[in-house]
């Protein structure tokens, strides 16, 4: 069973660049970047099939064993157009779907790593410090070592992740979306009362994912959560066989995309009988530090504050010990992404960042109880994507 990070339900295909809108906004992103290679002394970025390379160009193409790679020379580069260099069988998919006006294609039969060496060379990039995706394949990332031996190397998202952290209103849009998918599916979830008794785990995920697609969204964000009785008090446990019981607590942490932007929201339900003496305790205090940090959200505040008004509640009430993890993370294209609201992050929030507020107390052996919902930060201060019944019944 798979916890969410690194689970990746996305299937959609096709770029969406069919509109005026979706190309300026491509366009502008990559233009953007390269002036971000220049704020962090970088030559050249170097993108892989990834998020990034979506961020970039509307391209959704999963990885695999050929070379694809999107070539961003910075700003003021002496050649500083983007290339696309893909495989020949995606040459008019990536014409039709991106608006990167130079794309090169290469044979199967042909050596990739040799016309890597010759394009590189023609963009002047084969030195300097050179940025790859963050989840680049070792395979792609040898292969550039060996073709620009006295280059230097960093990560895509020292220029990338600043700009991502910020969504524009169509990002937006399509987050509020997810997130009202899965918000409606909760409620399906709530209306199951006893008759959830008895199911498994892995029923009760399948059943989410049935219900946040009848209320609009795609696929699964990541791997449903659904931690009965002691399972919940690991927090990323998945699902499994173990069959819901009366009253004891459920924790369901689950999401769906649209145009594909996750939601992730987190309730912890009670089916068909009342909870352990101690949970509805248990579950005030996590309702309160939720309330408490999503107070504290607004521009410039540092991120490790809204974690360190979580935690004190948890930490006031005695359950210090039990909150494992972080208060939240930065959801985008990425599940998990930038901004980290944790302690030691003193970034400062900035309107259009969007993350999940997600305290937690786990009993090991006992139970789990979550609460999570996704916030956006406003001018003013924040708005929650999320906003179905927070209870246990
Ligand atoms: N679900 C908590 C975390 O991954 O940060
Ligand atoms: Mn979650
Ligand atoms: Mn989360």
């Amino acid at each position: 069973m798979t916890g969410e990070r690194g689970a990746d339900g996305e299937t959609g295909t096709g770029g969406g660049a069919g509109t005026e809108t979706t190309v300026d906004v491509h366009a502008t992103r990559r233009g953007r970047a390269a002036d971000r290679l220049r704020e962090v002394d970088a030559e050249g970025l170097i993108c892989f099939p990834s998020r990034n390379l979506r961020y970039l160009t509307g391209f959704t193409a999963e990885p695999d064993e050929r070379h694809l790679f999107l070539v961003v020379p910075a700003t003021d580069h002496p050649r500083d157009d983007p290339v696309l260099f893909v495989p020949a069988l995606y040459g008019s998919q990536v014409r039709s779907e991106t608006t990167v006006a130079d794309v090169r294609t290469w044979a199967d039969g042909d050596d990739p790593a040799t016309a890597v060496r010759d394009l590189l060379a023609e963009c002047g990039l084969r030195e300097g410090r050179l940025l790859v995706d963050d989840t680049m394949w070792a395979t792609f990332t040898q292969d550039l070592r060996a073709v620009a031996p006295d280059a230097t190397w960093g990560l895509a998202s020292e220029a990338l992740a600043p700009l991502r952290a910020r969504k524009d209103e169509t990002e937006l849009a399509a987050m509020r979306a997810a997130a009202a998918a899965a918000d409606a599916a909760v409620d399906d979830l709530r209306a199951l009362g006893a008759d959830a008794v008895g199911m498994t785990e892995a029923e009760l995920a399948d059943r989410i994912v049935d219900r946040m697609e009848a209320h609009g969204g795609r696929g699964t964000a990541f791997e449903p959560i659904v931690g009965a009785g002691p399972n919940g008090a690991k927090p990323h446990h998945g699902h499994g066989d173990r069959e819901i019981a009366a009253g004891e607590p459920v924790v369901c942490d689950f999401g769906t995309r649209v145009d594909g932007y996750p939601s992730d929201q987190t309730r912890t339900l009670v089916f068909g009988g009342d909870p352990p003496a101690a949970y509805a305790e248990v579950h005030e205090v996590v309702r309160e530090a939720q309330a408490a940090a999503v107070d504290a959200v607004e521009p410039g505040v540092p991120a490790e504050a809204v974690d360190r008004a979580a935690r004190a509640v948890v930490e006031n009430a005695g359950y210090g010990d039990a909150f494992v993890h972080r208060t939240g993370h930065g959801v985008g294209l990425d599940v998990h992404e930038e901004p980290y609201i944790v302690a030691g992050n003193d970034r400062r929030l900035e309107p259009g960042m969007v993350f999940s507020v997600e305290p937690g107390i786990y009993l090991d052996g006992r139970f789990g109880c979550r609460i999570e919902d996704l916030v956006v930060v406003t001018e003013e201060g924040c708005e929650r994507l999320n906003d179905t019944d927070r209870g246990w019944r």
